[in-house]
């Protein structure tokens, strides 16, 4: 499992994905084709390598997590988009409220009114600890964004980091204070502590040690507490019905049963032991692949999501919501070096995370290719071997998907909105706007 969640789908001894799986409209291969058909018409004019979003999906994906939250707000994760107009965009959907940043200079940049008058995003949780003592002088000294943003912690040594920069810039007591979340250990622990299942994140664990981080934030006067986070990365992160494994799936699904229950319990009481120390603003939980299973527990208030929006391929395999595809890149066919290869320029778009064969883009259109076992997903160039490869020219396009959500944005300047048959909006990505976050 990565540190983000996700787990690989497939073993690395399984045969590399067969092209035409999991496009949009997933099941009717007609609605796929035009689907794809719409997608070229919109982009006839760009040169590849371009990334998409398709509004039609996106608005779909949107609605069907807005459903699945069981009325509690969506807070959006900017990393599964890196893309400052579809996180506005994500972030004013009825239902979704505030984002969960990965970065405090990226939170900075959100939570900044921009010099035209739009207005910052006025709700911006960290998700991970910063160590960033710059972009913290920055904050110590900007009581707008101070309101703004909430920044994660989960030990005393995080406590002391910012008590520090407070005393650094000569406010020890600002008004407001730093807003604070204090992070809980979402794994399922067995064999007392012997085997851990899930993400290595916060050394907070139970009640108890949550109860006592919330007293020694109370005890500093610079800092407040208002909000808690548990991320489930086993529950949200892996899909319960990998293709072409039933035992896995079954396997899965008892861990997550398991992991499910104790969660319900010991983030419950977490959450009441904090409570009684401080009241809390929000207690926010899971992801694309928990949400209404989170949403379920009265402890948790708000829900954290944003690759369902996207729909990668790593989301492909749950079994309660599989988001329809809305982000697709396009790279062209350059070469033909024997009959039945096609070779595209680029195409080591890989995803992060433990390395594997799930990591690799998928080619999606046309239906029916894959890559050579030796040569994968290149750096520059990509050999295609499979059926469709025998129609295809240089000057031809091949679609893929990403793995995953938010990184294929770091490839790409930006990102182009499709609606219909039409681009809507060129939305630059981070990359596009010069920011390197991560
Ligand atoms: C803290 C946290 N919450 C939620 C998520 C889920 O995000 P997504 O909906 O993109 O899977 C993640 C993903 O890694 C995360 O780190």
């Amino acid at each position: 499992m990565t540190a983000d969640g996700t787990v690989r789908g497939r073993p690395d001894s399984a045969p590399p994905p067969a092209g035409g799986t999991g496009g949009p409209e997933r099941g009717s291969e007609a609605a796929r084709r035009a689907t794809f058909h719409r997608l070229e018409r919109a982009t006839a004019d760009l040169e590849p390598p371009f990334a998409v979003v398709d509004l039609p999906a996106w608005r779909r994906n949107a609605d069907a997590l807005t459903r699945r939250a069981l009325a509690k707000p969506l807070r959006t994760a900017t990393k599964s988009l890196r893309c400052r107009s579809l996180i506005h965009r994500a972030e004013r959907l009825p239902g979704w409220h505030g984002v969960l940043a990965f970065t405090l200079p990226e939170a900075l940049l959100l939570a900044t009114d921009t010099p035209d008058g739009e207005s910052g995003i006025t709700d911006v949780v960290v998700g991970y600890p910063t160590a960033d003592r710059t972009a913290l002088r920055r904050l110590a000294t900007d009581p707008s964004a101070r309101e703004r943003i909430t920044l994660m912690v989960d030990s005393v040594a995080h406590l002391d980091l910012l008590e520090s920069v407070l005393g650094e810039v000569g406010r020890p007591d600002p008004e407001p204070p730093l807003r604070l979340c204090l992070e809980l250990d979402a794994s399922l622990r067995l064999l007392g502590g012997r085997a851990h299942i899930g993400v290595r994140r916060s050394p907070v664990h139970d009640p108890a040690s949550a109860r006592a981080l919330a007293e020694a934030i109370a005890r500093r006067p610079g800092l407040r507490l208002v909000g808690m986070m548990a991320y489930e990365a086993q529950i949200a992160g892996i899909g319960d019905a990998p293709a072409g494994a039933p035992l896995r799936a079954l396997a899965v699904r008892g861990i997550q049963r398991l992991s499910g229950a104790e969660l319900r319990e010991r983030r419950a009481a977490a959450v009441a032991a904090v409570r009684a120390v401080t009241p809390l603003e929000f207690v926010n939980g899971g992801g694309t692949g928990s949400v209404a299973r989170t949403a379920a527990e009265p402890a948790v208030t708000e829900i954290a999501a944003g690759s369902g929006l996207y729909g990668p391929v790593l989301f492909d395999g749950y079994r309660d919501f599989r988001p329809i595809p809305a982000a697709f890149f396009a790279l062209t066919v350059v070469r033909r070096p024997a009959p039945g290869i096609v070779t595209v320029l680029g195409g080591g778009w890989t995803a992060s995370g433990p390395p594997g064969r799930d990591r690799l883009p998928l080619p999606v259109f046309p239906a029916g290719l894959r890559y050579l076992p030796t040569e994968a997903a290149g750096e520059v160039q990509t050999p295609l071997v499979g059926a469709a490869a025998r129609d295809l020219r240089p000057g031809d396009r091949v679609w893929f998907r990403h793995a995953k959500a938010g990184e294929p944005a770091e490839r790409v300047n930006r990102l182009h909105v499709i609606d219909g048959d039409r681009i809507v909006e060129e939305a630059p990505t981070y990359r596009g706007e010069g920011h390197a976050f991560i």
